[in-house]
């Protein structure tokens, strides 16, 4: 197994459907209209020496080595920049270009560094590659003429350098920071000799706009921009495709290593999801799986007040399989109960369900896109009849109109929102929906058309406001309206739209957005041709979560955008397994493929397979569980990959639950905040060490393969199937492929799934059957999952959390590009240079009504708790509105979030809790037990060793 080498063409491809013919060193070939003279000799096995080219920029034509003789013109054009045409005769190969391509490197190395022994490029540098291609043997000019050789280091980007005297002022780096990534922070400073690549106006890296993408350490030629790990340790042997375990975009990587040490990732060009771009988190941020933090023994105790003490696995799943046993006993079948995670692949989640259902004897399993996108499945399933976004992320580069609805991806979906950038910097419109002023509303080269800064909670109430403009000004797309959606849901829908209440007028009141801007942007996306929307869970996580989803999907039905590349109803998922954990049957009342318990026919196709009865009653959700937890009738709970004491709302109510069960197992990475609460810790383990599945926010289900091997001896899959023999099941899985096989024969969206194929395509979209064999990357094309599209009525009912005399603030969550989620990775990672702590983001007005300077400590209080945090004052929030992020356990901002959740998924409201905001001095009493018992929890007593 070597390193995956992709090739680079040194130019994009052409989409041309015409065809070009033409002759390279008298060799005939035929190529798409368009394509480069260099792309076209690639391709005809011919490498043309180049240096500022590579196939994911557009072709510069700077740095001559390209040149090539094509007869009948004078000169010598570059190849990356001369498309072909008919008939040409090129000649890549004359002693004239062999001078001049000797006389261009000639100059490059008389002003570099001849330090190639010890250079950490040694061996993958484009310079010195050329300079073998070219022949160069000697340099006339010598190397004591005036040169660049004597500048400083930038070492202070955590995970790279950028090292000056080696840059030949190529500009892919700066080409990538726009093109790929599009954050604009590198330029080419000065003229002539004296030009020099600069992040910013005189700053280092860290401090300039770079988000540390290492787009441009990618695209650097040289040693130049240089990943630290690869100076470290040394340049990697060989690679292993697999995806990234952050976010749901659900990036490819080659993970290139040196034996079992992890050099780099390297995000992969033929990553369908990522086409080649990343993220700080995916691409630098995997230093957690070798954190010292990291527990690789199980370990039990019997009271929570105990300290942990080793044990081995048969110890620990033997303690479990008994507690649990006893548990069911003494209180009932429905007594205990398991949390799958969107951390864990498919494979691993649809064992825990199973595991539930099959040995458990109830449907009292859940999963935490519970507290993330549930409405979405509700909502669009109503909708469309799938519980699932409609579109590829391909579909993006054929949006006029883009909607993003509480969203910020440029922070949540990085590699996603640069795509979008991309687009919008090509000419899209752009319309955000969003209490707080996001990234994408104003940046380099992006500009909203429209912002509609609505007051929490009004989501609902503007998205009606948007269709009643549509209604009303005729804008409907009637043809489609008639030929794909019900009649009579529309036409209720309709009226009720139309009714003067939920005029932009009207909710202007309620939300704040300006009628006029309103109806503006309602026209925009109704009239600009393909519109899409994304959106995120500040649409899901409120109190009329599936209610909004509802509204986006009427509003994509009534103008007709659905259906085809270009638009579509597009939920972006915040994990990257939260669609797949969702598929794979983890709610209390589906089985996978979104089927209800309660069907007979396919309960029966699972008791068939899976040999026992199986319950036919909805389970507990998450909440219930809790509930029934301090009620005294639920006492056992199998987690995992989830750390529900940091993100579930109402933190003092999840602890009450926690403390008052018997037996709650933690299976995770570190002793996280709900192990504080465990009795038992199984030690999973990282994406690294994995096999299986995740399937991202676009139905994409992607391999997911093992780099290094499992640190704790034991799968995850491995450790619940142990679990399940151990309570009597008989399992005998011996890899996740027969898992995935197992899943295929029970859901018909994934019949056709199998790791052949995913070998075969690289990836794969569901559904996935007889029907599409190769997956589907746009749904609902001829016709909706359930027929015909369903309207439905969309009421706003204002949620109950409001703001008053003593609350009078709106609190909104969210999350921050260099963290995720409860941090427990991130903040094990160099990326704390960014977000150290979570802040609270203040209007200015507000903050000098209360006397808070930017820094100040602040109480953050609720009707349900308190916590303290630093204020940062900025106008990205609106009068009235804070924000702040929930990653770090220290500020548990779920402290302050209410039990109020969506009327029909139980997705709490995060989004929207009413709080006064005062100054303090430092963290709350709350705060510092919080922190005294976690920290006496954690103790570890370490296993006798062996006699
Ligand atoms: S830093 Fe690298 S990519 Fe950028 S101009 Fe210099 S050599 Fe080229
Ligand atoms: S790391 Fe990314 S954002 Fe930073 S300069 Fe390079 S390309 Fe631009
Ligand atoms: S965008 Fe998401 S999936 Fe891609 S590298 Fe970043 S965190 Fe990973
Ligand atoms: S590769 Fe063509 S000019 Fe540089």
């Amino acid at each position: 197994m070597g390193l995956i080498q992709e090739t680079d063409y040194g130019t994009r491809a052409s989409t041309s459907e015409k065809l070009v013919s033409l002759t390279i060193d008298g060799m005939a070939i035929t190529v798409p209209e368009g394509t480069s003279i260099m792309r076209a000799a690639m391709e005809a096995g011919t490498k043309i020496p180049k240096l500022c080219a590579t196939d994911s920029l557009d072709a510069f034509g700077s740095c001559r080595l390209c040149l090539v003789e094509i007869e009948g013109r004078a000169g010598t054009p570059a190849s990356c920049t001369t498309p072909v045409m008919a008939g040409m005769k090129v000649a890549t190969q004359t002693g004239k270009l062999k001078a001049l391509r000797r006389g261009v490197m000639e100059l490059y190395i008389s002003d570099h560094p001849l330090d190639c022994l010890t250079c950490a490029a040694n061996g993958d540098c484009e310079l010195q590659d050329m300079a073998g291609a070219v022949g160069l043997r000697d340099v006339r000019y010598g190397f004591g003429g005036e040169n660049h050789l004597v500048q400083a280091k930038d070492e202070s980007n955590p995970y790279f350098t950028f090292d000056p005297t080696k840059c030949i002022v190529c500009s892919r780096c700066v080409r990538a920071c726009e093109e790929t990534q599009g954050t604009f922070a590198l330029t080419i400073e000065g003229r002539g000799f004296a030009s020099k690549v600069a992040a910013g106006a005189g700053e280092k890296f860290l401090g300039s706009e770079c988000v540390s993408c290492g787009a441009c350490v990618q695209a650097c030629p040289t040693a130049t921009l240089m990943e630290k790990s690869v100076i470290e340790i040394g340049q990697p042997e060989h690679s292993v495709v697999t995806t990234c375990g952050y976010c749901g975009v659900g990036c490819s990587f080659k993970a290139e290593m040196r034996g079992n040490e992890l050099v780099r990732m390297v995000p992969y060009g033929e990553g369908k999801a990522n086409r080649g771009h990343s993220c700080v988190k995916g691409r630098f941020a995997w230093g957690y799986a070798t954190h010292r933090d990291r527990v690789l023994k199980p370990m039990v105790r019997a009271r929570t007040t105990d300290p942990w003490r080793e044990v081995s696995w048969d110890e620990a799943i033997g303690y479990v399989a008994r507690e649990f046993s006893r548990i069911q006993k003494k209180y009932g079948r429905g007594a205990i109960g398991g949390i799958t995670s969107s951390r864990c692949t498919n494979e691993e989640t649809f064992l825990v369900q199973k595991l539930v259902r099959a040995g458990f004897g109830n449907n009292n399993v859940d999963t935490c896109a519970r507290v993330c996108h549930s409405p979405t499945g509700y909502g669009l399933k109503t909708a469309f009849g799938t519980s699932a976004g409609t579109q590829d992320f391909d579909s993006i580069e054929h949006a006029d109109v883009i909607v993003v609805i509480g969203a910020n991806p440029t922070d949540g979906h990085p590699v996603f929102a640069s795509r979008m950038k991309k687009r919008l910097r090509a000419g899209a419109k752009l319309i955000v929906i969003d209490p707080r002023r996001i990234d994408l509303v104003r940046m380099p080269h992006v500009e909203a058309s429209f912002h509609l800064q609505l007051r929490p909670g009004t989501n609902v109430a503007v998205l009606t406001a948007l269709a009643h403009v549509i209604v009303t000004e005729g804008l409907i797309d009637e043809s489609f309206v008639r030929a794909r959606c019900e009649s009579e849901s529309f036409s209720d829908w309709a009226a009720f739209a139309a009714e003067p209440r939920n005029s932009p007028e009207e909710v202007e009141k309620t939300s704040g957005v300006p009628a006029a801007v309103l109806r503006d942007a309602a026209r925009l996306y109704a009239t600009g041709g393909n519109g899409a929307i994304y959106y995120g869970l500040g649409v899901t996580e409120h109190s009329q979560g599936t209610t909004a989803v509802m509204a986006i999907a009427n509003l994509a039905m009534a103008t007709g955008n659905l259906g085809r590349p270009g638009v579509g109803v597009n939920p972006l998922r915040g994990q990257n397994n939260v669609q797949g954990a969702c598929d794979m049957g983890s709610f209390p009342h589906e089985l996978s493929g979104y089927r209800h318990i309660s069907d007979d026919v396919t309960r029966k196709m699972f008791e068939q397979l899976w040999g026992v009865a199986l319950d036919a009653e909805p389970g507990l959700r998450i909440p219930n569980m809790l509930d029934a937890a301090v009620d005294g009738s639920f006492r056992g709970l199998y987690i995992q990959g989830e750390d529900i004491a940091q993100s579930d709302p109402d933190t003092a109510h999840v602890i009450a639950g926690l403390e008052a069960m018997e037996c709650v197992v933690v299976q995770d990475l570190f002793l996280n905040e709900t192990a504080n609460y465990a009795h038992v810790f199984l030690p999973g383990s990282t994406f690294l060490e994995k096999d299986g599945t995740f399937t991202n926010a676009e139905r994409r289900i992607n391999r997911v393969r093992r780099v290094v091997p499992s640190r704790s001896g034991m799968a995850d899959w491995e450790i619940t199937q142990a679990l399940a023999n151990a309570m009597g099941l008989d399992w005998a899985y011996t890899h996740p492929s027969e898992i995935m096989d197992e899943i295929a024969r029970l859901t018909p969206t994934f019949a056709g799934v199998s790791y052949e194929k995913l070998e075969k395509f690289g990836s794969v979209q569901w559904p996935c059957n007889d029907a599409a064999a190769a997956g589907t990357p746009v749904m609902h094309i001829e016709t909706f999952a359930r027929g015909r599209g369903c309207f439905m009525v969309t009421e706003y009912i204002p949620t109950e959390e409001r703001s008053g005399p003593r609350f009078p603030l709106l609190l909104t969550t969210g999350r921050i590009l260099s963290q995720y989620n409860v941090g427990a990775q991130t903040r094990r990672t160099e990326n704390v240079a960014w977000h150290p702590e979570d802040m609270l983001e203040i209007h200015p007005h507000d903050a000098e009504e209360r006397g808070i300077r930017d820094g100040d400590w602040v109480r953050l209080r609720s009707r349900v708790g308190e916590t303290s945090l630093r204020a940062q004052v900025t106008d990205r929030v609106a009068p009235g509105v804070v924000y702040t992020t929930f990653h770090h356990p220290l500020t548990q901002a779920n402290v302050v979030t209410t039990e109020y959740s969506d009327w029909a998924t139980n997705c709490p409201e995060y989004k929207v809790t009413a709080v006064q905001v005062s100054s303090t001095n430092g963290p709350t009493e709350w705060q510092r037990q919080y922190r005294a018992h976690s920290d006496a929890s954690r103790h570890i007593l370490a296993e006798p060793a062996a006699e």
